[in-house]
């Protein structure tokens, strides 16, 4: 199959703005830049051709431009309607590459980006929500047998992908990128806590301190925006379904209760559960004047936006990323960034810092994948302990820390059952 070069994007005329945006980026990803830098002497990927599906933003396309460097050719769809910032979209088209995406698409132009990736044929996907691969296993099943495998950036499609592999449904080995350390234990809490916020901020300008915040979902990204939150100095509440997250919430000092409590007594509320229908009908009915909604799970369907539009009788665009649903009661509730992820829709999605170790993830699983698919099984792999080191150690070196090391003999004391009190 001929390799097709082309692009759609919003507007070419954005490319110097996009540049200077990624340089920034690149500046603060001093672990990727390394892996670059290395890589691209050994040309570890040359032959590759890469799908991916995932925000179009600054620091992706600093992975983007790492992979190139490494050999590989790409093809990229953004993996939300509205998380393209178009400027870094122009750059790389104008850098000659593969790029489909722009930011306000429709759900057609979602798909069609997604299969425009697919015409190259590819040996390696990435995605972030898994709608690249579910693409190949829904309608493009022919191109599986030559991808040797793929990853996935999210918890979300992790969850979906890990139960199709517990089917047998898998046509080609999966890592699950979200799932080491070194990308769940920071992108999601600090990555996730601080960009929701600025996403939040940059919607409503609105004074957090004094607030009541309330997060449903207490995992890593819930976790990392309650913090936040209250650092801010705002009251935080946490809803959740797992006793043992409820717990963590109550004895991390936070306030737990069921939404349906939440909603009469919240200003800000922020669902981060991966899971459909969590503020609905009842709970818009409850709450005060002046609320503000939003989301930072992956997925638009955790606030039922049909159910808020039920109860408004009219709805305007009072800023950006910032609509007013009008009750018939009077009543004013502010949906942000239309219900899609308000880190990315409303702000610029995580800090490069810390997208700095997600795409070092991303880049060496996609290495190993091209080393090894053919003898890897069609199921969800982990990272190993030993890239989550590799990486957190170079992580470290770049912010200027050293640590400590285990001597051999703390280090036989350690394993030594023989010894006691
Ligand atoms: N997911 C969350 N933040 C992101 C970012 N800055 N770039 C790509 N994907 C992201």
């Amino acid at each position: 199959m001929d390799t097709i070069k082309s692009s759609k994007i919003a507007n070419p005329g954005l490319a110097g703005a996009g540049q200077m945006r990624i340089a920034w980026a690149e500046s603060r990803m001093p672990v990727l830049m390394a892996m670059r830098a290395e890589h691209e002497k050994a040309k570890s990927l040359k032959g590759m051709r890469v799908a991916g599906c995932l925000h179009v933003t600054k620091e992706t396309a600093v992975l983007v431009r790492t992979l190139v460097a490494a050999g590989a050719e790409i093809s990229w769809s953004g993996c939300n309607p509205l998380s393209t910032q178009d400027d870094v979209a122009a750059a790389l088209a104008a850098d000659g590459l593969s790029i489909y995406a722009w930011h306000g698409q429709s759900r057609d132009d979602f798909y069609w980006c997604i299969d425009k990736t697919l015409e190259f044929a590819p040996t390696l996907t990435l995605d972030d929500g898994a709608d690249l691969i579910f693409r190949v296993h829904s309608s493009r099943t022919e191109l599986a047998p030559a991808i040797l495998g793929g990853t996935e950036e999210t918890t979300t499609g992790v969850h979906r992908l890990r139960a199709m592999g517990d089917a047998g449904k898998l046509l080609y080995p999966i890592i699950a990128v979200n799932d080491a350390a070194t990308k769940s234990d920071f992108d999601n809490v600090h990555g996730t806590g601080q960009s929701s916020i600025d996403g939040i901020l940059r919607a409503t300008s609105i004074l957090l301190a004094g607030k009541t915040f309330v997060v449903a979902g207490y995992g890593h990204c819930g976790r990392g925006v309650a913090v936040r939150a209250r650092g801010m100095g705002s009251r935080v509440v946490v809803c959740e379904v797992d006793p043992i997250g409820a717990l963590r919430a109550a004895m991390d000092g936070f306030s737990v209760m069921p939404m349906g409590e939440a909603a009469a007594i919240g200003d800000v509320f922020i669902t981060a559960t991966g899971v459909k229908d969590i503020i609905r009908k009842e709970h818009f009915q409850r709450m005060k004047d002046g609320a503000v909604v939003c989301n930072t799970g992956h997925y638009d369907c955790e606030i039922r936006i049909p159910d808020l539009a039920a109860l408004a009788t009219k709805v305007s665009e009072i800023r950006a990323n910032n609509e007013e649903y009008l009750m018939a009661d009077g009543r004013r509730i502010y949906l942000l960034a239309k219900g899609r992820l308000v880190n990315l829709a409303a702000a610029e999605g995580h800090p490069s810092e810390v997208m700095d170790m997600s795409f070092a993830n991303q880049f060496l699983s996609l290495v190993r994948l091209a080393r090894e698919g053919t003898t890897m099984q069609k199921k969800v792999y982990t990272i190993s302990a030993e890239q989550d080191r590799q990486i957190a150690s170079l992580k470290l070196a770049t912010m200027g820390m050293r640590i400590d090391e285990l001597s051999p003999d703390q280090l036989r004391y350690r394993t030594d059952f023989t010894s006691g009190t």
